[in-house]
């Protein structure tokens, strides 16, 4: 029996591409960049599985070039890159790798969260370039944490596991906006349910946890900026589509927020000459809130478990679309 012919869009953790080797006909893309399109297309018209990350479109064209597909497995949490509904249609089962990131992500929200405020990237260069004369009462002036107030968008798993932290470590008071309550958050951490605008208000820190959609796609524009405390510290490691960059670059200028913290922007990579490098109260990390060991190998091991349960009519571990099994290509 020949082996299932799959593209994996990119070398992930062997965790995951070992076992994916040993099942599957496998071509792997050996560049760190994304394969181009036309490479996508041409190799989606034979495979029966694709391990996609958040930098490959699957989209309706692509679909439609791969009359054998049966299985897209992400490798992320976030599942923007894919048209589910699409993929649904045509009987093709998706996967991405939630939970096993969760930890990750919040530990690198909070990082962000703590060196915008401190203005710790700022001070770290301002050494390095030799500025550094003498001890200075009003110099690198940052923000409190203790006590103060966290707005959370999106109180899932991620958005919780910095609630948690922020509650438990600086005794911090937690707002959260989101279409869902989340009634163990309110419970354990005394989170509040608000509206977007007493979050915005409220909030001496706002981080983002939610997903990218209709509603949350450029929801910190500069009417949301200016709502918010000239205190305030903006961080994002959900996705840069979530706050108008042009926006975020005059808040921050102008003075209309204190700080921002980003793991995630639009475009990514960001170009060098982007004007948001250039600010003194920006740090700007290339989209790595997963990266550590224990996660990114993980992340294979799903991956991987879902590609194959996809190729094998399974259920997949982490399904986005069961409700596509009695129409699934086989
Ligand atoms: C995800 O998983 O969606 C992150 O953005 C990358 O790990």
């Amino acid at each position: 029996m020949p082996k299932p012919k799959v593209f994996v869009t990119r070398r992930i953790p062997s965790a995951g591409l070992d076992k994916i080797r040993a099942a599957c006909d496998a071509e792997v893309w050996p560049e760190p960049t994304p394969p181009p399109r036309a490479v996508l297309l041409d190799r989606a018209a034979e495979a029966e599985g694709i391990v996609s990350l958040l930098t490959d479109a699957m989209d309706v064209p692509l679909m439609e070039a791969a009359p054998h597909l049966r299985v897209i497995s992400n490798f992320a949490v976030g599942f923007d890159n894919i048209d589910v509904p699409a993929a649904t249609e045509r009987g093709i089962a998706v996967g991405n790798t939630p939970e096993v990131l969760t930890d990750a992500t919040a530990d690198m929200a909070f990082c962000l969260l703590i060196s915008a405020g401190r203005r710790l990237v700022e001070a770290a260069e301002y050494v390095k370039e030799g500025h550094w004369e003498t001890w200075e009462p009003l110099g690198h002036i940052g923000a409190d944490l203790m006590g103060k107030t966290l707005g959370i968008v999106g109180m899932g798993r991620i958005g919780s596991a910095l609630a948690q932290r922020c509650r438990g470590g600086w005794g911090m008071n937690i707002l959260y906006y989101d279409v869902a309550s989340n009634p163990d958050a309110e419970t354990s951490l005394g989170a509040r349910k608000v509206d977007f605008d007493t979050l915005l208000t409220e909030s001496d820190f706002i981080s983002v946890h939610t997903v990218l959609n209709k509603e949350t796609h450029g929801l910190f524009n500069a009417a949301a900026f200016r709502r918010m405390k000239p205190t305030a510290v903006f961080i994002n490691t959900a996705r840069g589509r979530i706050h108008v960059h042009g926006d975020l670059v005059a808040a921050l200028r102008s003075g209309e927020i204190f700080a921002a913290g980003l793991d995630v922007t639009h475009p990514e990579p960001l170009p060098p000459e982007d004007p948001l490098l250039k600010l003194p109260n920006a740090i700007v990390a290339p989209h790595i809130a997963s990266a550590t060991r224990q996660s990114r190998d993980a992340m294979g091991e799903i991956a991987a478990a879902n590609l194959l349960a996809g190729l094998q009519g399974e259920p997949l571990q982490a399904w986005l679309n069961p409700e596509v099994e009695s129409t699934r290509r086989r």
